[in-house]
């Protein structure tokens, strides 16, 4: 199987399954507990039909969104995902250099393997920088400051991720950084020698946004470590108010699955909400993003930009979203299968065929703009099986 035989999502995670030692593969591929929540974060999407409309000429869609200020080509953005130099030797600078060819927004994670400084000054289209928040609130208002130093648009604070989710894939395998592979996990590596050879005659691997704040040197620390240690779980409303008084520009909050916490999202000044479970990762059993996507943007949706992440894998997932208001969803596995398949040019093809199904996808809608999109395109299937209208904002 090549790049040119990846058609979809699908074919991508195969590629990279291939490609990749398991121990790495799994790491981007698993969840947290049973996978419950990560299996319904795509499913979720098949409890709702597109209705389409027909006969009003569609020659030229024009997919292009605003969000958070920043005018996007395509209503899809890299939701920035940690360690991207483990995949692919490009890394980071591959997943930053499609999305510019695409015209759209990257994350940067605070366990990115390039600095943020880096992509800022080499790429044109906006970046957000994702943040943790830190026990040590000297080191949150460094972290802050040079990201605002280097110019980055959107601060985006993640707040499911107070603990580590329970990744039993990982714990099989020993994947952690530093290494502390199990004798299965070796042989995995051992098995996929192409692996092994490009990553030593490459880079070496860095944590750049940490590395010059915390020595992520090995012994104690790893990346269980700096979640358990170095990350604050007792940060309340309060503690993220002062950021975004002091971030004083886009500030969007990344997890957040109630109303409740949407609209005091709204209340301290977020200029948006990003619904995730953190792609099925974090809390097993959480509801799905999509699932809660209506309610969420009936409450907040005019005061500040509703986006989702977690589960899209098509161009119609994207229309489903965006017919309720989400106003750009954000992809994180969609990517990395193709980062890990083959580096920049493979980023570039995943981008390329989303664009294109939602394209095609708008057309057979019979929308040339996303903002034509609505409610009414939409039928979700009751639990009976048969099909009801969307009544909107839930009682
Ligand atoms: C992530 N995600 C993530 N999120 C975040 O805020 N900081 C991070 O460092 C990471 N790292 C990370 C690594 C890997 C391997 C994955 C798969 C995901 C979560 C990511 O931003 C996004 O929320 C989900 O990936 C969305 O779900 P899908 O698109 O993967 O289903
Ligand atoms: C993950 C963390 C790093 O999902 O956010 O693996």
């Amino acid at each position: 199987m090549r790049l040119k035989d990846c058609h979809n999502f699908h074919d991508f995670r195969k590629l990279a399954q291939r490609r990749l030692p398991g121990p790495i593969f799994n790491y981007i591929d698993g969840g947290a507990d049973d996978e419950v929540t990560l299996r319904k974060n795509s499913s979720a999407f098949d409890n709702c039909d597109l209705l389409p409309s027909v006969l009003r000429g569609v020659k030229d869609v024009d997919m292009s969104v605003t969000v958070m200020g920043q005018k996007l080509d395509m209503p899809v953005y890299c939701s920035p995902t940690a360690l991207q130099r483990l995949f692919h030797h490009q890394g980071e600078r591959a997943v930053a250099a499609a999305a510019e060819k695409y015209g759209t927004m990257f994350g940067v994670s605070s366990l990115g393997t390039v600095s943020l400084e880096e992509l800022r000054q080499k790429h044109k289209n906006p970046q957000v920088y994702q943040f943790y928040f830190h026990k040590d609130r000297g080191l949150n208002a460094a972290m802050m400051q040079r990201a605002k130093e280097a110019g980055v648009e959107v601060m985006m604070l993640t707040v499911d991720s107070i603990t580590g989710g329970n990744r039993e894939r990982d714990l099989r395998t020993g994947f952690s950084i530093p290494f502390r592979l199990t004798l299965g996990g070796m042989i995995q590596f051992a098995i996929k020698p192409m692996w092994g050879i490009n990553y030593v005659t490459h880079e070496k691997f860095r944590l750049p946004q940490l590395d010059e704040h915390v020595d992520m040197g090995g012994g104690a620390s790893s990346i269980g470590g700096y979640f358990t240690d170095m990350l604050d779980p007792s940060m309340t409303w309060d503690d993220v108010a002062q950021m975004v008084r002091d971030w004083d520009g886009q500030f969007c909050l990344k997890g957040i699955m109630t109303v409740e916490d949407a609209k005091r999202a709204a209340e301290i000044g977020c200029t948006g909400i990003i619904l995730s479970n953190h792609g099925g990762r974090q809390l097993d059993g959480s509801r799905t993003p999509f699932d809660q996507l209506d309610e969420i943007v009936q409450a907040v949706g005019d005061k500040l930009d509703v986006m989702m992440d977690s589960g899209i894998q098509r161009g119609t997932h994207v229309l489903k979203a965006l017919s309720l208001g989400a106003k750009a969803v954000g992809i994180g596995r969609g990517y990395l299968y193709a980062l890990a398949a083959g580096g920049q040019p493979a980023v570039e093809r995943a981008l390329g065929l989303m664009q294109a199904e939602i394209e095609r996808d708008m057309k057979l809608m019979g929308v040339t703009r996303v903002d034509q999109l609505s409610h009414d395109n939409l039928r979700f299937l009751g639990e009976s099986g048969a099909a009801k209208i969307s009544t909107g904002a839930a009682a």
